[in-house]
Formats: structure tokens, C-alpha cells, sequence
């Protein structure tokens, strides 16, 4: 078994700060920018597009910062357009978006019907960056599931897969002509461990048992998807998954115990079962007080463990954990403050807890870590050799200097973008087989649980006015994307 730790931290020599420039990167990697259908684009009740968990989640009081919803966020659904002439201004070479499952099938269910505006609103977007030579990266879920399937019981019951490979067949029928790259699925452990254990996110329950069986339904989902697309794209797209890691540190006696069993809810529950078709008997054994696991069936670890092309990665920081005592105070710095009474650790909350991290932090409280990104690049080259990588979101908060003349000035982001492509070079280096990096975000919009108070763009967004307006990063980034080579 191996892990994500701390085995090879510690700074690289030569580069102690990852502070270089003049670094040059592959002529063919990809660099792009990132954003996610229900944090940018509004129009929320707009041609047959239905309710998601999200809008239910984000009108129910206390349960986003200030009562921010995605009503009109970016107004992206509207600005596309221009959007996408920015993009370009930008010199990005390609666009990771999400597709709203509501806009597609607004129940969720095919024989309710698929709407032909949300298939013709992406289509249109898709023809608007192959347009413009930006190649479309296209997400099935970013956490938007038609509320309709939620109160059928959601990621915890089984028809909500089925319902999800028929939405697949539909979109990829429709637009797997032109999209450069599939992915299945956005960081699937925050949709289970998040939205149905720990609460912060929608549908914001708090059932240990039910977010095992959501990261086992949403495990199954991808492989139908890939099944589904394949089955129904006419052009010759890559197929993908974007997993959040959890790079881990150790700290007492217990370290190894306690980075392991968060390794095995964190990571391995969706690296086991989708490159290696197993789960593992650790994470089994880990979790055996909560559930016996009787939702996976004969055939879905098979059905589960397609190939894909390449992996997406996101990265944000690093977490450390020990094991907790079980009478001092428990810590739970796990970078998830919007905690809402439950447990994102099913089987291992009393057991580990998450100490505070040494900083620099960005605004979300998250620690700067960029030889975090190192190690797990080169963590996850080691694990599995042959599968490309690509690094889907990495970026940070910050709060913006907007000056006199409207100009914005953001260098901690800036540097903050540049530790971490210094940190992916090295890994290049090394060897690992990296393809790609694209930041979060495009835009400020709307940050989930934290609504428009956290700001991730390299384009600032006017939310009264809704203008947008390129920061110093954005201009660093397009000199980056144009040239290959890291700037000072
Ligand atoms: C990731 C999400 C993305 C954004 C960033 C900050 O977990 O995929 O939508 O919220 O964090």
C-alpha cells in the first residue's frame, strides 16, 4: 500500500522558496483556467434549468456566508460571449468548465425529458472556444445534482448512478464531437464526505453511513459515464476524473496510523477502485463500524476501473494530522471551517485528529505549501506509472488592491502561482509524466460555502455591476501561457 506523505517532504535544494523564473516548460503543456457551472453562471430559473442542491442548499438561512446564492453570480450564462473573448485576450489554451446537469436534464430523470436550451447554451460555448483555438475541457459534475434526484434519497441510493450514465450518454451524444477532454467528476470527496457527512456542503447531511455509500455510488458514476461517453462521442475526446488529494503530514507517536487511515478515506477510497478495481481492506476495516459496504455489488469494481488518459489533480495545501487522545480538546483544522456538525471521516473521527498547519495562509485560512504539490506529483507518479497527469485547479484566495485608476493589484497570488509552477516544473524534471495546469479560477465567483467573500479570480468581478477586469496575475499568467516560460 502506499500513500501520500510526508516521506519526501522537506525543501528541494537550489530552489529553497520555489521562487525561480525563467523556468521553461514543455512546448505542448497545456496551460488553462478553471470554473464550475453553478459558481459562475447565474440564471439560475433561466430556459427550464431546475432547482439543484445547490440553490436549495444556498436559500436555506445560515447555510452560506451572508446568504449568497448563485441566483446571478457571474451572469456567465449571459456574458459568455465576452467570457470567452477575455479568455482569449489571455492567451489560454484551454477552458475547464462544468456542464449543469439541471440545464440538461432538469429532473435528473431522461423520461421527464432533456432540454434542448441547456444542450443548445453548451454547444454553443463549445463552438465559441474551438472559435477561438481554446480547447474545451468539459466537467459532468461540479456538485450540481437536480434536487429532484436528492429527494429521492441522492448520492446514498443507487438509481441516482443510473440516472447519472443516461445525463452522460445525452451530453456526450451532444457535444463529444468537440470536446477535447471528458471528466467525469469533480473532487467526488467533497460531493460524498462533505454533502452528506460533514454537512458544509449540499445537500448538507450528517450520515457517516450514507457518505460511504455516496463515495461508492459516486465511484460507480464515473465508470458508467466513461462507459456512456465512450459509447456516444463521435470525435476522439480524453476521458478523465478530477480527484482532490489530502497530502498528508504526520505528527506523534501515531503518525504513520493516523496519515494512513486518512490516506484510505481521502485518497484511496477513489484511486483503489478507479486505476486499481479494489477497495481497500484497510479503508474496509476502518469503516466496518459504520457500514458493512453491502451497496457495492458483484461487477462495479469492474465497471468502476476503466482506463482513463489522464488524471486531473487538484491542489490546494497540505493537512497535518495525529492521533487524538480522546480526552484533550479535539482539533479538526482540516481546512473545512464551514463545518456544520458533522464528520467528514467516517470511522475515523474519533480517531484522528487535524492539527494547525505552519503558515503562510491565504485568505480561506488554507497554509501555502507548494512543495505539498511536489510530493504529491511525484507520489502519485510512483503509484501509478503509466497514467498522465494534469494539474485541474490550483490557486489561491486573496483579497484584491484595487486601485485609483480601477487596476488590480493581487502579488501574493502571484507569488503563490508561481511557487506552485516552480513546484510542477521540478516535478517535470523529475520525470513525472504532467500535462497540463490550469488555475482557480478565470473569475472570482461564488466560493460554496464562504459565497462571494473569497475571492480565487485572476479577473476581478464587480459582483454589483458584474464587470470584470483582469488582476496583475491574470497578465503574468498570459505572458506565462504564451511564452512557456515562468515569469519573474
Ligand atoms: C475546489 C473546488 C472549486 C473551488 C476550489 C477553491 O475544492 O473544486 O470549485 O471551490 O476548491
Amino acid at each position: 500500500m502506499s500513500s501520500v506523505t510526508s516521506e519526501h517532504s522537506g525543501i528541494v535544494q537550489g530552489s529553497p522558496d520555489f521562487r525561480d523564473a525563467g523556468l521553461v516548460f514543455p512546448s505542448d503543456f497545456t496551460f488553462g483556467s478553471a470554473t464550475a457551472s453553478y459558481q459562475v453562471e447565474g440564471a439560475a430559473a433561466e430556459d427550464g434549468r431546475l432547482p439543484s442542491i445547490w440553490d436549495t442548499f444556498s436559500h436555506t438561512p445560515g447555510r452560506v456566508w451572508n446568504g449568497d446564492t448563485g441566483d446571478v453570480a457571474c451572469d456567465h450564462y449571459h456574458r459568455w460571449e465576452s467570457d470567452l473573448d477575455l479568455m482569449q485576450s489571455l492567451g489560454l489554451h484551454a477552458y475547464r468548465f462544468s456542464i449543469a446537469w439541471p440545464r440538461i436534464v432538469p429532473t435528473g430523470r431522461l423520461s421527464d425529458g432533456v432540454n434542448q436550451a441547456g444542450i443548445d447554451f453548451y454547444s454553443r460555448l463549445v463552438d465559441g472556444l474551438l472559435e477561438r483555438g481554446i480547447r474545451p475541457v468539459a466537467t459532468l459534475y461540479h456538485w450540481d445534482l437536480p434536487q429532484t434526484l436528492e429527494d429521492a434519497g441522492g448520492w446514498p441510493v443507487r438509481t441516482t448512478v443510473d440516472a447519472f450514465a443516461d445525463y452522460a450518454g445525452v451530453v456526450g451524444a451532444a457535444l463529444g464531437d468537440r470536446i477535447h477532454t471528458w471528466t467525469t467528476l469533480n473532487e467526488p470527496w467533497c460531493s460524498a464526505y462533505l454533502g452528506y457527512g460533514q454537512g458544509g456542503h449540499a445537500p448538507g447531511r450528517h450520515e457517516p453511513a450514507a457518505a460511504l455509500a455516496a463515495v461508492h455510488h459516486l465511484n460507480l458514476a464515473h465508470g458508467k459515464a466513461l462507459q456512456a461517453l465512450r459509447a456516444t462521442s463521435t470525435g476522439s475526446p480524453e476521458y478523465s476524473v478530477t480527484l482532490n488529494f489530502h497530502v498528508l503530514r504526520g505528527e506523534g507517536d501515531g503518525a504513520a496510523e493516523a496519515m494512513r487511515r486518512i490516506d484510505a478515506l481521502a485518497n484511496r477510497a477513489f484511486t483503489s477502485p478507479m486505476l486499481r478495481g479494489v477497495y481497500d481492506e484497510d479503508l474496509l476495516a476502518d469503516t466496518s463500524s459504520v457500514t458493512d459496504w453491502s451497496f457495492v455489488h458483484d461487477g462495479d469494481l469492474a465497471t468502476i476501473n476503466q482506463p482513463i488518459d489522464v488524471l486531473g489533480v487538484n491542489y490546494y495545501s497540505t493537512a497535518t494530522v495525529r492521533l487524538w487522545d480522546g480526552v484533550s480538546p479535539k482539533q479538526m483544522n482540516d481546512g473545512h471551517k464551514a463545518a456544520a456538525g458533522g464528520t467528514a471521516w467516517p470511522g475515523s473521527d474519533r480517531v484522528v485528529e487535524f492539527v494547525q498547519q505552519p503558515g503562510p495562509y491565504t485568505d480561506m485560512g488554507w497554509n501555502i505549501a507548494p512543495e505539498g504539490l511536489l510530493d504529491l506529483l511525484r507520489s502519485l507518479s510512483a503509484q501509478f506509472p503509466h497514467q498522465p497527469l494534469m494539474i485541474t485547479e490550483n490557486g489561491a484566495a486573496f483579497a484584491d488592491e484595487v486601485a485609483p485608476d480601477g487596476s488590480v493589484r493581487d502579488p501574493l497570488r502571484v507569488d503563490y502561482l508561481r511557487r506552485h509552477l516552480t513546484a510542477a516544473h521540478r516535478a517535470i524534471e523529475e520525470g513525472v509524466d504532467l500535462r497540463g495546469y490550469f488555475v482557480w479560477s478565470l473569475l472570482d465567483n461564488f466560493e460554496w460555502g464562504y459565497g462571494y467573500a473569497k475571492r480565487f479570480g485572476i479577473v476581478r468581478v464587480d459582483f454589483d455591476t458584474l464587470e470584470r477586469m483582469p488582476k496583475a496575475s491574470a497578465h503574468w499568467f498570459r505572458r506565462l501561457a504564451q511564452t512557456g516560460v515562468l515569469p519573474a
